[in-house]
């Protein structure tokens, strides 16, 4: 049963971040352009943290220097910490806005990421247009996703459902401890958040979960081969054959295969 999984498995190892990075804007860029020649929207849903960065950086390289343009292209962010202002220097707007939306000819008005600033009783509807704005375009062509050390895909901690959508959530411990360094200490940072569900990241046309460092290693072993359970909620994801792993090798050093 593992091997046959494990054959299935779209799986590349890079030898470093920078790298693999290269590969994920370029598979972007390539899906844009796509659309562009067939005079369509690329609808792309993009994840925050550390691991996509290098993929910003790319894109941006390309914008400026190869004239790749993101006029055809609207956004779904995954998760905004809740409640958080988008003006916070760890809003998920700001970190957006600086690592990629301020460098390209991106409309303002096909951003969209959850906003951390409604009132709670304003949160189910919104999450509700959240994923019917999703839906009107024709869905996510490309779903950009990071992995928590929980296993959490977007903020999906565990004990999330497959068929989750665009809901309030509260952060797991270990998730509000790799997220104190950028708030100053762990009981700074916010105990819930908003994020798109198992199902809203699942429906995407093309999945791309990456994965960088030897800290993550224990997890993508857990989230690749390991059993499809919601303690895990990343390992969901192996029931789906669009999605590609892009690991370094640090990330991959468990991997049994
Ligand atoms: C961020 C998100 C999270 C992160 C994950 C990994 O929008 O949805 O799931 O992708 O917590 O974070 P980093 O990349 O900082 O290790």
């Amino acid at each position: 049963m593992m091997n046959e999984t494990l054959l299935d498995v779209n799986l590349k190892v890079y030898t470093d971040a920078a790298t693999a990075s290269k590969y994920v804007a370029y598979r972007i860029a390539t899906e844009i352009l796509d659309k562009q020649i067939a005079g369509e929207k690329a609808v792309l849903g993009l994840a925050t943290g550390s691991t996509p960065k290098k993929v910003y950086q790319h894109l941006i390289n390309l914008h400026k220097n190869a004239g790749l343009s993101f006029e055809n292209v609207y956004t779904f962010n995954l998760d905004e910490y809740y409640p958080m202002q988008p003006v916070a220097d760890q809003s998920y707007v700001r970190f957006m806005n600086e690592q990629l939306f301020n460098h390209i000819d991106i409309p303002k008005k096909n951003i969209f990421i959850p906003d951390g600033t409604l009132s709670t009783d304003a949160i189910a509807h919104y999450c509700e247009s959240y994923e019917q704005r999703i839906a009107d375009l024709g869905g996510l062509d490309v779903q950009l996703l990071g992995i928590g050390r929980t296993g959490h895909v977007g903020f999906n901690e565990p004990g999330s459902d497959w068929d989750s959508t665009t809901r309030l959530v509260t952060l797991h411990d270990v998730t509000r401890e790799d997220g104190a360094a950028d708030f100053g200490s762990k009981e700074n940072v916010p105990t819930q958040a908003i994020t798109m569900g198992m199902q809203t990241i699942c429906q995407a046309k093309k999945i791309i979960l990456m994965a960088w460092g030897e800290h993550k290693a224990s997890i993508i072993q857990r989230a690749i081969e390991g059993t499809v359970t919601a303690d895990v909620p990343a390992s969901y994801l192996q029931q789906f054959k669009n999605v590609e792993y892009i690991i370094d090798n640090e990330a991959a050093a468990l991997l049994r295969k």
